[in-house]
């Protein structure tokens, strides 16, 4: 099992530290600069700050109720963020309550009302829709209770390319082994991420191509993304 020191310490030029609640806040301005609009799906949907701002909220109380399993990567000359590998841990009752509300059993008042979800959201839902047996599967192909899921894999617009992101993956799934979590995932829209995640031996397990992707009209919600890269693989590694 690792030490804590051998996932926080220097790498290259950055200091690699887990990501404490005071962080919060700076990783939320640095998603808005560096994540949603450069994340290849977020690149093809028009731009809209209030669903950023409202994603960022998200994720900053995801960080906060799952702390000590985030990494981020800070420039040691800058001290600005130069990449973060975010994480937080999904739990089978959770999976349940989702399956339910999809097959209808459930119809809860606190359900947001379809017409107030972004459109950029929707369009992410289709997306993600044709894999969601195989996702909410997870628990009982694995037989387990809970599951990491690595939910923002990204690199500061000037540190791209250095190998950044691969190690923060790798030190990710050492932090993650120092758990009792066996199963961690995540949905890889990038070629580049998912070269990383191949090499710290995750594995594809089912994809959707963009063309593909229906809404609930059943029309096609990128009908031009055809290129070879133009799909997103949900991808898991037992840990
Ligand atoms: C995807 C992302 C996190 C990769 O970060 P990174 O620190 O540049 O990644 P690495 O340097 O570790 O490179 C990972 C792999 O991609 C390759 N790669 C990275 N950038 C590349 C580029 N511009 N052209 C070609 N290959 C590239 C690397 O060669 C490496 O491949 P290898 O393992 O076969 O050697 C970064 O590009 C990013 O933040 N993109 C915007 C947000 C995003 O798309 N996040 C992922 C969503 S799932």
């Amino acid at each position: 099992m690792s030490e804590i020191h051998e996932i926080c310490n220097d790498w290259k030029s950055f200091s690699i530290k887990i990501v404490q609640e005071s962080d919060i806040p700076r990783i939320k301005t640095y998603l808005t600069s560096n994540f949603h609009l450069d994340e290849p799906v977020g690149q093809k949907l028009p731009q809209d700050d209030e669903f950023i701002e409202h994603t960022n909220e998200k994720m900053g109380l995801l960080l906060s109720k799952h702390q000590g399993l985030s990494l981020m990567a800070v420039d040691q000359k800058s001290r600005d963020i130069a990449g973060v590998q975010l994480m937080f841990i999904w739990k089978k009752e959770d999976a349940e309550l989702e399956k339910a509300h999809l097959t209808g059993r459930l119809n809860s008042d606190s359900e947001t009302p379809p017409a107030a979800i972004f459109r950029q959201r929707k369009v992410m839902n289709a997306m993600y829709a044709p894999m969601k047996k195989t996702q909410l599967g997870l628990f009982d192909t694995y037989k387990v209770e809970e599951i990491g899921w690595n939910f923002v894999a990204s690199t500061g617009r000037s540190y791209r390319g250095q190998g950044l992101a691969s190690e923060l993956s790798r030190r990710m799934i050492l932090l993650l082994q120092s758990t009792k979590v066996k199963l961690t995932f995540s949905m890889f829209t990038s070629p580049f991420s998912r070269r990383c995640a191949t090499r710290n031996g995750f594995v594809e397990i089912d994809r959707c191509h963009w063309s593909e992707a229906l809404d609930e009209d059943g029309k096609a919600v990128m009908p031009d993304a055809h290129g070879p890269e133009d799909f997103v693989a949900l991808m898991i590694l037992k840990l």
